[in-house]
């Protein structure tokens, strides 16, 4: 995809932090948005922020756990614009402590927001963009946890190792279609990611059910903490090139040649 006017983009968790921000940065490039987050406070500030800007677009409130609510956000993605060219599937929590500690309800919630979100927005979406036949995207927020795993993070970082495999999953199986994938894998970016609990469900434990942030993602894998704009613009470069990866750190370099090193050496044992 080399260009955005007047193309559709559905963004998931876009009400806050970089799904926002990409939002934003496909709006100034002429596309039309869809807002889907589960906090309708958000979106009842972000979407009316959005039009105010110039940009057209719709907020509807979807947990993208929810197969039933992604199906209706593609319903009604399709009946306001007439179709979808950009999934960004971005919405994503974070449960803090070591793996120890983790309960079911942790491993459950981590798994439906992070994983069966991008997975139900992959099933329900593709058919209908591929069926269009139109130019299209299906960009996916990991983390750079989802490469080198972080201390204190083991549902996140299992999570996004299975978003980082979607993804290349994805790239490969597209390949003779007009859709394709990415998949972002940033480090620290100032955003409200540290207070996930907010979104909670109470039958998962709610939001006092979460540690507080114990310097997790920055503790093992020391980086810079970018502000989401020029994530943003990586993200939009990333789709027009079809670049699979998307790295916002050059710093994570060292961290994943380590574990990369790691990998190869335990060969000398193998028969
Ligand atoms: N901020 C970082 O340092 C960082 C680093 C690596 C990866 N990420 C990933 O970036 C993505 C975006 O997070 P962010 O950092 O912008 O944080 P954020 O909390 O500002 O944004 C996340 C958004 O997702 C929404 N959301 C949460 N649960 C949802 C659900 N079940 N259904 C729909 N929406 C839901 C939230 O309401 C929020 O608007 C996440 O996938 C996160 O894991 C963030």
């Amino acid at each position: 995809m080399k260009d955005f006017r007047n193309k559709v983009a559905v963004i998931t968790g876009g009400a806050s932090g970089i799904g926002l921000a990409v939002a934003r940065a496909l709006g100034r490039e002429g596309a039309k948005l869809v807002i889907a987050d589960i906090e309708q406070g958000a979106l009842d500030k972000a979407v009316p922020a959005l039009i105010v800007e110039g940009f057209e677009a719709e907020g509807v409130r979807t947990d993208v756990s929810d197969r039933n609510a992604i199906i209706a956000l593609a319903d009604r993605t399709w009946q306001r614009f007439g179709g979808c060219n950009v999934v960004f599937h971005n919405a994503g929590v974070a449960v803090f402590g070591p793996v120890q500690t983790m309960t079911d309800k942790d491993w459950k919630w981590s798994i439906d927001v992070n994983l069966w979100g991008p997975v139900h927005g992959t099933e329900v979406f593709l058919p209908r963009m591929l069926k269009d036949g139109q130019d299209g995207h299906m960009i996916f927020t990991a983390s750079f946890a989802g490469i080198v795993p972080n201390r204190s993070l083991g549902p996140y970082n299992v999570t996004k190792a299975a978003v980082v495999a979607l993804a290349e999953s994805l790239h490969k199986d597209l390949r003779s279609t007009p859709l394709g994938a990415s998949v972002l894998c940033p480090m620290r970016v100032t955003t409200a990611i540290d207070n996930s609990a907010r979104n909670r469900p109470e039958s998962l434990g709610g939001a006092t059910a979460a540690q507080p942030y114990a310097d997790a993602e920055s503790g093992s894998l020391q980086g810079r903490t970018l502000s989401v704009e020029p994530v943003a613009d990586l993200v939009l470069d990333a789709i027009r090139e079809n670049r699979l990866y998307i790295h916002t750190h050059k710093e994570a370099k060292a961290f994943f040649d380590g574990r990369a090193a790691k990998i190869s050496a335990a060969f000398d044992n193998a028969l």
